[in-house]
């Protein structure tokens, strides 16, 4: 019995030092992709910023620093919680030009051209500038330039450029073929190395700018124009009024509860909420958790759940100004009774036999995430992105920044499948001033009113599965920050119809999973990116555990 008993705790001391530790700190914590951007961060929350503050100084940073996905040229979704409990989404996604049209992807045979992915045509209309000031008008405290100005000196003076920059800037075909992009960001063909010091002067200058006149500096004068003419000269069709007009919204978050939890989380352009609540809502009643984690069991019941939804998405979600989303159909307890009672524990369902559902209508490639809390509790969760990495591949001359190719998450035609082999239809068709569907999933967890969880990651339309799992990591087997990220993670989204499952899946638990009907992809990568800040205990045994996916090259940091 003794021995029984000393055998047990050798046992526990030996599990809790193969689980990697987060980094923990008592105050303030962010979680960035790229260590530049994390540090811009902490010195804000260390002056006396809060956590919006930080999240627009990062944001800035990562324009610079990490340019396959920090962008001014792209968009993305801010979720905001802050200590007193107010809440804020803001939407600065892209948004189709007004000279958009259905088929313009699509050549006179009606088959894809590829414009959506590469070069002038494929952009949506930026949002990042407006969405970070929007957040800052609202919710920030310091003054406005004191934030940009991080970024303005990475940009102006430089930075060292690490292994993982030149390693990425070295291999992005779509750069080469673009002659600014070339210049700045692989020295006209020498390509960047790491320990070299990395200068952008027109990126800097861009802003410069944007410091100094806020938001209009970018979508009006001298940038706005010079974009406008680059636009015009090599037949994108981005024009000045565009720029203008353009509008980050500020939307009411998604709310949903999970064994207790609250669970704040992207509303619709996003398809990333709706997901989440869905699938969590189906497996809350599932049991999948005493498989264990990892298990076949599990990962098949997981699995089914998440082939449920990528169907649905496929048909119901879009832009809910030009569509009618059924959110409140997709979430509710009847229809999640449904897809439950469908889900067989013991065999796949092909997709060829699953449709999406008729719920209720009763209401009308690199992209970064980062996640931050400040000494006060509140919380940010930020996803932005050019969409693939480097975007569209296109600088625009003189102003130093890549434009995103985010026009492809629209269905450029019904069935065809996009960058991230998601497939559409009406719901998601292009129209002018439209917003392309997302899958970035921007996430808050609170329990019992108290903080517990900020998530969020790139990945495209493995975004949604691998937020899940990290928090099912986190909620139901109770792994820290670090093993809930570090887990190994699987993937499926009803087309095609594969369970994708990442290094670390045993060769026995992929028979089984083959034996239910499954067909397993292994070693898949790209399994989305996660970085989750977990609160741990409270009062003095309070700590922020800031997790950072292995499978990046990000930095947890805090004070
Ligand atoms: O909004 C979306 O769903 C995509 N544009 C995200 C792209 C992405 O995550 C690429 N990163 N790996």
């Amino acid at each position: 019995m003794k021995y029984a008993r000393y055998f047990c705790l050798v046992v526990a001391v030996v599990s809790a030092a193969q689980a990697r530790h987060p980094v923990r700190a008592r105050n303030a914590m962010v979680v960035a992709q790229e260590p530049h951007a994390t540090d811009a961060g902490v010195s804000v929350l260390k002056a006396g910023g809060n956590a919006v503050d930080a999240a627009v100084a990062v944001a800035f940073a990562l324009a610079v620093t990490h340019p396959t996905a920090g962008n001014l040229g792209g968009g993305g979704f801010l979720l905001a919680r802050m200590a007193d409990g107010r809440t804020a989404f803001i939407d600065f996604r892209e948004r189709a030009p007004e000279k958009a049209t259905r088929d313009m992807y699509l050549d006179a045979a009606g088959k894809p051209t590829g414009d959506s992915l590469q070069g002038w045509r494929a952009s949506g209309v930026p949002g990042t500038a407006r969405g970070l000031e929007m957040a800052h008008k609202k919710l920030g405290r310091r003054g406005w330039a004191e934030l940009v100005a991080p970024a303005v000196g990475l940009a102006r003076d430089g930075f060292v450029v690490s292994y993982a920059l030149a390693e990425s800037l070295r291999r992005a075909k779509r750069l080469a073929e673009f002659e600014e992009s070339r210049r700045i960001f692989q020295k006209n063909g020498a390509y960047w190395e790491a320990g070299e010091r990395f200068k952008q002067p027109e990126l800097g200058a861009t802003l410069e700018r944007i410091a100094r006149d806020g938001a209009r500096g970018f979508y009006e004068g001298p940038v706005a124009e010079r974009f406008a003419a680059a636009m015009a000269r090599h037949g994108g069709l981005i024009t000045a009024a565009d720029l203008k007009d353009y509008k980050a919204i500020e939307r009411t978050p998604l709310l949903g509860t999970y064994k207790g939890y609250q669970i704040l989380t992207a509303p619709p352009p996003s398809s990333g909420g709706v997901g989440l609540l869905q699938m969590m809502g189906v497996l809350e009643g599932l049991g999948f958790e005493k498989h264990g984690a990892g298990s076949a069991a599990a990962t098949h019941l997981v699995a089914e759940t998440m082939r449920r939804f990528y169907a649905d998405r496929s048909e119901h979600l879009g832009d809910p100004d030009f569509y009618k989303v059924p959110v409140t159909g997709l979430i509710s307890k009847s229809y999640l009774a449904r897809i439950r009672e469908s889900i067989d524990p013991h065999r796949a369902t092909p997709s060829d036999q699953w449709k999406p559902g008729s719920p209720a209508r009763e209401e009308s490639a690199e992209t970064t995430h980062f996640s931050i809390v400040d000494a006060e509790g509140n919380a940010v969760a930020l996803t932005y992105t050019l969409n693939g990495g480097y975007g569209s591949g296109v600088t625009v001359p003189g102003l130093g920044f890549l434009l995103n190719n985010e026009m492809d998450d629209f269905s450029v035609k019904p069935g065809h499948p996009n960058l991230f082999g998601l497939v559409g239809g009406e719901a998601n068709a292009i129209a002018p001033r439209k917003t392309p569907l997302s899958s970035m999933t921007p996430t808050i967890i609170t329990r019992g009113g108290e903080l517990f969880m900020v998530v969020g990651a790139p990945g495209g339309s493995r975004i949604i599965t691998g937020v899940m799992q990290v928090i099912l990591n986190a909620a139901d087997y109770g792994m820290n920050a670090q093993e809930a990220i570090d887990q190994p993670r699987f993937h499926h989204q009803w087309k095609p119809d594969k369970l994708y499952t990442e290094r670390g899946f045993s060769p026995d638990t992929i028979e089984l999973l083959r034996q239910r009907g499954h067909d397993v992809e292994t070693n898949t990568t790209g399994v989305a990116l996660v970085e989750a800040i977990i609160v741990e205990g409270r009062g003095k045994d309070r700590w922020l555990a800031g997790g950072t996916d292995r499978r990046a090259h990000g930095k947890a940091a805090g004070y």
